[in-house]
């Protein structure tokens, strides 16, 4: 869940942030998607709605002027000498959605582009979050409910990865909180279980304290804090591969971490948020051809994706995946380990996946799906996501991870992409042409929003 890009346009006029920049106006692109009642699909109410993207992507300069404040993967000093002085010097810009960042809308799908060549810079891959107003996120609740969307990732090769998730950042992006001007409609307040480093401005301050450019993407750096919350992924993927996986971590909301509680490198089970999560991916679980190019879900084409999130109150008790292509439902295959058996995510098909794979439980550890399910019933934002991945080349969704392990061993492999594919200067110059689809978003009662087996 990182990636990003640019910025050092040149020749715009100006502004006030992360105060707000006037060069561009920031208009948000429209989404419709659908709340359902009743039973199979047929009781759904359109919302009219808009997408915003994510402020780390933005253009940032100085309030009186076009000079940058960061350029390329580096903070100008003169602007920045501390994160608090710098987002009141600096301001966040508006966007040219499809120009820059090769963002488009038409009615009720959104695609996002992978590489795109603008005028001053060029774009790899965006994030974006669904508005409910013009400076206000929409939140989720989605425990009892079903989730469902279309998707298209025939055109997302190895390495890439095509994602939908939700995360618990604030519904106003953060606005007023230290220097933070700018808020949900310039798309701040970015978290997710990671604790990513990469993020440019956490609680109105600039990342800039202890910046260190990135050794191999030209546009990212890491700050010494990281912007931790709970994460929900429903749906991370490529044409080769799939994967749903909650994260919980033991603090609400977003948490700006420094240290241990980040869970960096050796300490990955000493941080605050559970980084493996408890994954579901076909492949993994021994189901070789489901999922793919010519497979039981065909890849090449267009197919619908439903989660339900069984439980009620604040009691998350199991996910489960339903697929819809060419008018016929599928179920999740059983996993073919008769140690671990299901089809859905529970605390204990989890446990039994971890002990048959090996892996540290973190999971259980920051408290399972009851943990989830609290951060889930506080309210989550929908992300809509296309990155690369330039610190192990996704591999971890798509091929054998750890790379140097028997992938006849259960859990290593996860898809049949090549211990050597997914390197982002490759795929930026093989498959800049890449691009996902998110569309038909529909969200209701279990049951409301597609038609049952
Ligand atoms: C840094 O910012 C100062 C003040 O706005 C400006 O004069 C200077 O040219 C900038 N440096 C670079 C390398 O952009």
């Amino acid at each position: 869940m990182k990636a990003f890009t640019l910025a050092s346009l040149s020749l715009l006029g100006a502004v006030t942030a992360q105060q707000v920049g006037k060069e561009q106006t920031e208009n948000h692109p429209k989404l419709s998607w659908q709340t359902c009642t009743g039973t199979g699909g047929s009781s759904c109410q359109t919302k009219q709605a808009s997408i915003v993207l994510d402020s780390n992507w933005r253009w940032v300069h100085v309030t009186s002027g076009y000079t940058n404040c960061y350029t390329d993967n580096t903070w100008n000093t003169t602007s920045c000498p501390d994160g608090a002085t710098c987002a009141k010097n600096c301001a966040v810009d508006g966007a040219d959605y499809s120009g820059t960042y090769g963002i488009t809308t038409s009615g009720n799908a959104l695609t996002l582009k992978f590489v795109t060549k603008g005028s001053y810079s060029t774009n790899i891959g965006s994030r974006t979050y669904l508005m409910e107003s013009d400076t206000k996120y929409q939140l989720f609740n989605v425990i009892g409910k079903e989730f469902t969307f279309d998707v298209d990732v025939s055109k997302l090769p190895c390495g890439l990865n095509g994602a939908l998730y939700f995360v618990e950042m604030p519904a106003d992006g953060g606005i007023n909180k230290g220097n933070n001007k700018a808020g949900a409609k310039y798309g701040t307040g970015y978290c997710d279980a990671q604790c990513p480093h990469d993020i440019k401005w956490i609680e109105g301050a600039a990342n800039s304290e202890g910046w260190t450019p990135s050794e191999n993407d030209k546009n990212a750096g890491s700050g010494k804090y990281g912007a931790c919350c709970p994460e929900m992924d429903v749906w991370e993927a490529n044409s080769v591969a799939s994967a749903y996986t909650p994260h919980p971590c033991s603090k609400n909301g977003l948490t700006k971490c420094s240290g241990t509680e980040c869970g960096d490198g050796d300490e990955r089970y000493s941080g605050t948020c559970d980084k493996d999560g408890c994954d579901l991916n076909p492949y993994r679980m021994g189901n070789t051809d489901f999922y793919g190019p010519g497979a039981t879900i065909d890849t090449t084409k267009k197919f619908t994706v439903v989660t339900q999130f069984i439980g009620s109150g604040t009691k998350l008790q199991e996910i489960k995946r339903f697929w819809v292509q060419n008018g016929k439902t599928y179920a999740t295959p059983e996993t073919t380990f008769s140690e671990i058996g299901g089809n859905s995510i529970t605390d204990a098909w989890c446990e039994k996946q971890k002990t048959h794979f090996g892996d540290n439980n973190h999971f259980k550890q920051i408290g399972g799906l009851a943990k989830m399910g609290e951060s889930l019933a506080r309210g989550h934002v929908l992300v809509m996501s296309l990155w690369d991945d330039h610190a192990v080349n996704m591999l971890w969704l798509d091929s054998t991870y750890p790379t140097d392990a028997d992938p006849s061993k259960p859990g290593i492999a996860r898809g049949t992409c090549p211990t050597d594919s997914g390197k982002p200067e490759d795929v930026e110059t093989n498959a800049p042409d890449s691009q996902v689809t998110f569309s038909n978003i529909k969200f209701g009662p279990i049951g409301s929003t597609f038609k049952a087996l």
